[in-house]
């Protein structure tokens, strides 16, 4: 079975009102690969008006985390019932910001794909080793490590709603971008321990997407690639050219 092509736009902390809705007409006028999956993900606060505003089908919006409890006393917290509330079907988890700035743990991002998975929200999960680790030559074992961290507490069942977004940090927001032999070496190791540890079907049918310094100049020698199911866009998916990454399987 082909893996649908995934895009994934991770808006991170930004964008006003004005600049969201700029974006989102950009999209709404824009012709768009009908192949291709397409997810934006706005700061938490401007969920529903980005939802509100959007008005293509094939664009769904995500939220950029999500806990690991129901509703309660978990100040600043969103719930997984609450993105139900919003039709909300998506959420990013493990992005090395949090796990490095806010001091996530491969255990804790686990736990919080298991709670939105159980709860009807599909997962894009990240990974990626730092410019240290690449170095030491240790990318597949520590990318490995965050997998089998994951696989821990998820079912083989719960891999049809993950993503996989592979995202080396040091290619994060730097320009920077992995040759696309770098990317497809860590896609193809990912697929294969996923077919070592989890099963053949689960490593057949996932999609692993590529983020890093995606740019309009870079997606379509990137997504030619085997093992590159789509990309997850940080900076450009706040530009036009966010439409050319979108279409880079045209
Ligand atoms: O989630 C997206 C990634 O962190 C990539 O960000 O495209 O700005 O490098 P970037």
């Amino acid at each position: 079975m082909a893996r649908q092509f995934f895009v994934g736009g991770n808006f991170k902390m930004n964008g006003t009102q004005k600049d969201l809705k700029a974006i989102v007409e950009n999209l709404n006028n824009a012709q768009l690969d009908s192949n291709a999956e397409v997810v934006i993900a706005p700061p938490a606060l401007y969920l529903d008006f980005v939802k509100q505003n959007l008005n293509k089908s094939t664009v769904e919006v995500a939220a950029q985390n999500v806990f690991n409890k129901p509703n309660g006393a978990f100040t600043g917290e969103i719930s997984a019932s609450q993105l139900q509330d919003l039709g909300i079907k998506w959420t990013i988890l493990g992005h090395s910001e949090r796990r490095n700035e806010l001091g996530e743990s491969d255990e804790f991002v686990a736990s919080k794909t298991k709670y939105a998975l159980d709860n009807g929200i599909s997962v894009i999960w990240c990974c990626g080793e730092s410019k240290d680790t690449r170095q030491a030559g240790e990318t597949i074992k520590f990318v490995e490590n965050q997998l089998a961290a994951l696989a821990k507490q998820i079912s083989e069942s719960d891999w049809k709603n993950v993503v996989v977004a592979y995202e080396p940090i040091w290619a994060i927001g730097t320009g920077l971008v992995a040759t696309k032999e770098q990317a497809q070496e860590v896609h193809a190791a990912i697929r294969s321990w996923l077919k070592q540890n989890v099963s053949d079907k689960v490593a057949q049918e996932t999609r692993i997407l590529y983020g890093g310094s995606v740019n309009a100049k870079n997606c379509k020698d990137l997504a030619k690639e085997e093992d590159i199911d789509g990309f997850l866009v940080g900076g450009a998916s706040l530009k036009p050219e966010f439409v050319e990454i979108i279409n880079s399987k045209q």
